[in-house]
C-alpha cells in the first residue's frame, strides 16, 4: 500500500480513540528508529511524547525484538495456568524491583485492566466497596478504570459506579489558597482527604487510587510530604494505597517507579506502558505480601485469557534488562535536568506560559491567556475554537510530534534521547510559543 492508501483505508474503516471521526488525518508511518519515525514521503518526525508516553526505549530496540522472536520460536502462547519461563522470570524481576513489602504480580493486557484488577483485589481483601480517586486523573477507559478516572473522559460512563468517590488534587498552581510552603500545601491536601474519608465512612473505603505523579492531566507533582500523608491515612483506616504507575513506572520520572520519589511503600502498584514499551501489550498489578497471603486461602476472582502472555512477558524481561544495561535512569536525570531548565526559561520568556512542570523526562507546559489571572488558554473540558489543535499543528509543521490535554502541551520524549537531540527539538517549541504569544492571546 502507498502512504495515501493506508491513510484513506484507515480513515474509512478504523475508529480512532478520543476523537470525532470526521477530519482525522493520520500520518502513515513507514519506518521508525530511536526517537524518530518517517512517513511514506520520507519526512522525518520526532517522537516527543514517546507515542502515548509508553515508548520509553524508542523505536527499533533490538534486544526486545530478539527476545520476542525467540519466544515466538518457542511458542507464542500457553494459558495463564501453565508455567512459562518468560512469565515467571518477569514476575520475579518486578518483585525484585519493588519495595520489600511487595509479594506477587497479576498480569493484565494493559493499564486499564491493571487498575480494574487492582481495585477488585483491594475490595476483596478489605471487604469494603468504596474507592477514592482524584479529579484530575486518567486511569483507563474501560468501565471500572473509566469510573476511577476523574477528568472529562469519565463523563460518557456516567452515572458511574456507586461508591467511586473523587477528591481534589494537590494542584498548587491552580489552588486559590496561597500556602506558605510546599509542606503547608501538602499538609492541607492530606487533611482535607482525611476529612473526606471520615465523612464517607472510613470503614467503607477499600482503596485510594492515585497516579503517583499525575500524567495526562498535567504532570502534577505532589509536595514531598503528600504521599507519606496519604500513606498514613491508609494505615490509620486500613485502606489500600494503590499507585497507578502506568505512566510513571519504568524510569519516566528519573526513578524506576514514581513512588520512589516520595519514600512510600504502596499496597498495590498498577503498571503497563513502559514494562514492554508497547513492543507487545502488557500490564499488571503488583500486590503486597499481605494481600498475596490473603489470596492463599481466599479465591482470587480475577482472570484474563491473556494474563501474562508469554510474548508480552518475553518483551518485558528484555525491556527491564535494557533499562539497566543502558543505564536509563542516569540519562533520564541528566537530560531531564536540561529539559526542566529550558522549560523554566520559556516560562520566564513567554506570556502564554503560566506554569511548567517537569520531573525526569515527564513534563508539561501549561498555557494561559493571562499570567496574572491564570486564565487557561482553553476552558476546562472544552476547546470550541480548536486552539490546542492549532498549536499541535504548528508543532507538527516542525515535525515535532506530541499531544495536548486541556491547556497543556506535553513533552515526554523517549528515555534514550540525548541532550543534543532534546535541545534541537526545544528550538521548535521556542518558535511555537513565540507564535502563541503573538497570535493566540
Ligand atoms: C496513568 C494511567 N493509567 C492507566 C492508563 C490506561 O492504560 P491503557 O491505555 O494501557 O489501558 C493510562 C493510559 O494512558 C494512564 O496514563
Amino acid at each position: 500500500m502507498t502512504g495515501e492508501e493506508i491513510k484513506s483505508t484507515s480513515v474509512q474503516y478504523n475508529m480512532q480513540s478520543w476523537s470525532k471521526q470526521k477530519g482525522i488525518n493520520p500520518i502513515s508511518v513507514e519506518k521508525a528508529e530511536g526517537i524518530y519515525f518517517w512517513d511514506y514521503e520520507g519526512t522525518r518526525y520526532s517522537d516527543m511524547s514517546s507515542q502515548l508516553v509508553n515508548l520509553n526505549v524508542g523505536f527499533g530496540n533490538k534486544d526486545i525484538a530478539d527476545a520476542i522472536k525467540k519466544q515466538v520460536d518457542q511458542y507464542c502462547f500457553v494459558g495463564p495456568s501453565y508455567g512459562a519461563e518468560s512469565r515467571a522470570t518477569l514476575a520475579k524481576m518486578l518483585i525484585d524491583l519493588m519495595p520489600d513489602n511487595m509479594g506477587k504480580v497479576f498480569f493484565t493486557n494493559a493499564g486499564a485492566d491493571a487498575n480494574e484488577n487492582a481495585i477488585k483485589m483491594a475490595r476483596m481483601y478489605t471487604g469494603r466497596n468504596k474507592v477514592f480517586s482524584r479529579y484530575r486523573s486518567y486511569h483507563g477507559s474501560s468501565f471500572g478504570a473509566g469510573n476511577l478516572t476523574g477528568e472529562p473522559r469519565r463523563y460518557a460512563l456516567e452515572p458511574g459506579i456507586p461508591g467511586f468517590v473523587k477528591f481534589f488534587d494537590p494542584y498548587i498552581y491552580r489552588e486559590p489558597i496561597k500556602f506558605e510552603s510546599e509542606e503547608a500545601a501538602g499538609d492541607y491536601y492530606v487533611a482535607k482527604l482525611r476529612e473526606q474519608i471520615i465523612y464517607e465512612g472510613s470503614d467503607s473505603v477499600a482503596a485510594i487510587v492515585m497516579e503517583t505523579i499525575t500524567g495526562s492531566n498535567g504532570i502534577i507533582i505532589p509536595p514531598k510530604n503528600y504521599m507519606p500523608g496519604v500513606r498514613k491515612i491508609c494505615d490509620d483506616f486500613g485502606i489500600m494505597m494503590i499507585c497507578d504507575e502506568v505512566m510513571t513506572g519504568f524510569g519516566r520520572t528519573g526513578k524506576m517507579f514514581g513512588f520512589e520519589n516520595f519514600d512510600v511503600k504502596p499496597d498495590i502498584v498498577s503498571f503497563a506502558k513502559g514494562v514492554t514499551c508497547g513492543y507487545v501489550p502488557l500490564g499488571g498489578c503488583v500486590i503486597s505480601k499481605k494481600i498475596a497471603e490473603y489470596f492463599d486461602d481466599n479465591f482470587l476472582s480475577c482472570g484474563l485469557t491473556y494474563s501474562g502472555h508469554p510474548l508480552g512477558c518475553a518483551a518485558g524481561v528484555a525491556c527491564v534488562n535494557f533499562y539497566e544495561k543502558a543505564n536509563i535512569l542516569e540519562n533520564v536525570n541528566k537530560v531531564g535536568a536540561v529539559l526542566k531548565s529550558r522549560l523554566e526559561e520559556f516560562r520566564d520568556k513567554y506570556a502564554c506560559v503560566g506554569d511548567v512542570r517537569a520531573i525526569g523526562l515527564f513534563s508539561a507546559i501549561e498555557l494561559v491567556k493571562d499570567k496574572t489571572t491564570k486564565e487557561a488558554l482553553v476552558p476546562y473540558g472544552k476547546d470550541p475554537e480548536g486552539i490546542m489543535g492549532k498549536i499541535l499543528g504548528l508543532l507538527k509543521q516542525r515535525q515535532f510530534m506530541t499531544y495536548t490535554h486541556e491547556n497543556m502541551v506535553f513533552i515526554c520524549p523517549p528515555l534514550i534521547i540525548t541532550e543534543e537531540q532534546l535541545l534541537e527539538e526545544l528550538v521548535k517549541v521556542d518558535e511555537v510559543l513565540a507564535i502563541i504569544d503573538k497570535e493566540f492571546l
